[in-house]
């Protein structure tokens, strides 16, 4: 059995507000080059974060299900301005490229030529990941999943050097998310917990993070849904439970849903979670018969 997770997390609400001093702290002083999308930035996430950093350039064209196209311009601009840090801010798609672009920091050519399991030469950028939704789990994993709109395929480029080094979670950035983001992010978490804990890679330990973290969403997905800015031990959980996620997902693995949602995702630019939920009953019923132990112990776990 092993578990490799080499990123630091910090989870405390608010800390973005101190966001300069804490990264100074954990990773140094230095140019940054900041990865995010328009509806960050227009929630006012961005800004905050922007008054912190002294030495910073923005890149805000992310879009849903990112573009091998966007990464690769991205990535010119990088080898251009040579930063010393990649800062990750939204959502998994966000978050996703930003490691892709870490990468083409330091590697020449287009991001399709590093598809697959550590295809790059040289270590990618450092990367900081602060994520804005409670689904992705890209913040404390390996992978970046980029789309190849001309192949209409969705490529995972990973590597044990593509783990952000710090992954900053701010409960409170989920204040201004919008309900139909927190229940299709956090259906995307749950499918992560539910695969993580039923798939063959599956261990002890990631069992043991699943676990927690659908107790953790059961309890909070719903109240968050209703009352994200009023009701803060439930924003607390649903990031919390996110994160956990990702934690076991990263060194267990995903399974049919996230398989079957990103094909779709490919061809019609699905959102994620919503693809994901949409399957997820479905892939239930047809690994009922392999995995009926696994969800006798997530149905006794949620007292159904
Ligand atoms: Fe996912």
């Amino acid at each position: 059995m092993r578990f490799h997770l080499p990123t630091r997390i910090i989870f405390q609400s608010g800390v973005l507000s101190r966001a300069g001093s804490v990264l100074e702290q954990e990773i140094g002083k230095g140019r940054t080059f900041l990865v995010t999308d328009k509806g960050v930035q227009a929630a006012g996430i961005t800004d905050n974060l922007l008054a912190q950093l002294p030495d910073v350039a923005v890149f805000n064209e992310i879009e849903q299900n990112p573009r091998h196209s966007t990464v690769d311009r991205a990535g010119e601009i990088v080898r251009e301005m040579q930063p010393e840090l990649i800062l990750g801010l939204g959502g998994g798609s966000v978050l996703d490229a930003a490691k892709a672009i870490a990468l083409l920091g330091t590697n020449p050519g287009k991001i399709e030529d590093y598809e697959g399991r550590k295809q790059y030469r040289f270590a990618p950028l450092p990367v900081v990941a602060i994520p804005t939704t409670c689904g992705t789990g890209s913040e404390v994993t390996w992978v970046a999943v980029i789309t190849h709109s001309d192949r209409r395929f969705k490529m995972s480029i990973k590597g044990p050097e593509m783990y952000p080094a710090l992954a900053l979670v701010d409960p409170d950035v989920l204040l201004t998310l919008p309900p139909r983001l927190v229940a299709a992010t956090g259906m995307d978490a749950l499918v992560h917990a539910v695969e993580a804990f039923t798939v063959k890679p599956a261990t002890p330990i990631t069992d043991t993070l699943a676990e927690e973290s659908m107790r953790l969403i059961f309890a909070s997905l719903e109240p968050a849904y209703q009352d994200i800015q009023g009701n803060r031990t439930a924003r607390e959980g649903i990031m919390l439970g996110s994160l956990v996620a990702g934690m076991s997902f990263g060194n267990s693995d995903v399974g049919a849903v996230h398989c079957l949602s990103e094909s779709v995702g490919a061809l019609f630019d699905i959102p994620h979670g919503i693809a994901n939920a949409v399957l997820l009953p479905f892939v239930m019923e047809f690994n009922l018969p392999a995995a009926a132990p696994k969800y006798a112990r997530i149905a006794r776990l949620l007292r159904i």
